[in-house]
């Protein structure tokens, strides 16, 4: 079955944090919806092996071996795709990282470290990508932020601030890019699991983890946690026709955990 309006065919598009868990499923399937992908992040050999599975779908891939929290290297990102695919139509933001820093002991380095990623890079990202797509016609921008950026969350409060800030960045950008044909939403993932959600028992007793994942996932009223598929599945809506008249919007995917 053809669904032209959810296809990405003759799309290019760059997935930040591309190398695993959610930014890895979305590649896989943005590949099936037929774009070329671009997938960046920090570890090369991590992402040579998903441009891989993006190759095995018929798409052209590359890997971008950069730190998105790092300013002076989000241009090159951008040129790269754009040099070497022929253009950059889908940008997903979905690099992110977290470390536990109550508010009582977080220190400058843990809160730069959160921010510069989840924020100031992601924000800066898009803005190089926008001048792109504001030249070439539009686009669309697909930012990952968190359910805790809409509560918050105890231990990680530079975290929920900064997937907060996010949601507006979204409202933001949406509203002055909109006459330049570029969409920007935004998804508020619940519990997914990747490698990001496993650090989140870490500090836990090898003994105690599976009890305490056990106890979080009964926390959600469809009383499981989330496949990194179901946030792919939500970004090719956001990245496709299928979403046309929808921008600035927030989607919460998690399985009804916020609102309990
Ligand atoms: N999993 C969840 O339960 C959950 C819930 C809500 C929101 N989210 C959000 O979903 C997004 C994806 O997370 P995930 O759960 O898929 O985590 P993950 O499996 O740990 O993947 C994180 C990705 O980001 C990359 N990354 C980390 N630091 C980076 C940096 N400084 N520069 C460039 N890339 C960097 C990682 O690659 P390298 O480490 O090799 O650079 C990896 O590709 C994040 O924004 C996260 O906040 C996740």
């Amino acid at each position: 079955m053809e669904l032209p309006r959810f296809s990405l065919a003759g799309k290019v598009a760059l997935i930040t944090g591309g190398s695993r868990g959610i930014g890895e499923a979305t590649a896989v399937l943005f590949a099936q919806a037929g774009a070329d992908v671009a997938v960046t992040s920090r570890k090369l050999p991590d992402l040579e092996r998903v441009a891989d599975l993006v190759r095995a779908e018929g798409r052209r891939a590359i890997a971008i071996e950069a730190h998105a929290g790092r300013m002076d290297g989000l241009q090159g990102i951008v040129d790269r795709t754009v040099e070497e695919l022929g253009g950059l139509d889908v940008l997903v933001n979905n690099a992110g990282t977290s470390n536990y820093a109550p508010s009582m002991e977080m220190e400058e380095r843990a809160w730069d470290a959160v921010m510069n990623l989840d924020l100031k890079g992601l924000f800066f990202l898009s803005q190089a990508a926008g001048r792109h797509m504001r030249d070439h016609g539009g686009g669309t921008i697909v930012n990952i932020s968190s359910v805790d950026g809409v509560r918050p969350a105890r231990t990680t409060p530079h975290y929920s601030i900064a997937k907060a800030g996010l949601i507006m960045a979204t409202k933001c950008q949406a509203v002055e890019w909109a006459e330049h044909n570029i969409r920007v939403n935004c998804i508020a993932p619940g519990s997914i699991e990747t490698r990001l959600y496993n650090a989140n028992f870490a500090l836990l007793p090898e003994e105690d983890r599976a009890a305490a994942k056990d106890a979080s996932s009964r926390r959600v009223p469809q009383s499981r946690i989330g496949d990194p598929h179901e946030i792919a599945d939500a970004a090719l809506y956001f990245a496709s026709d299928a979403s046309s008249y929808v921008t600035g919007q927030t989607l919460v995917v998690d399985g009804g955990r916020l609102l309990v």
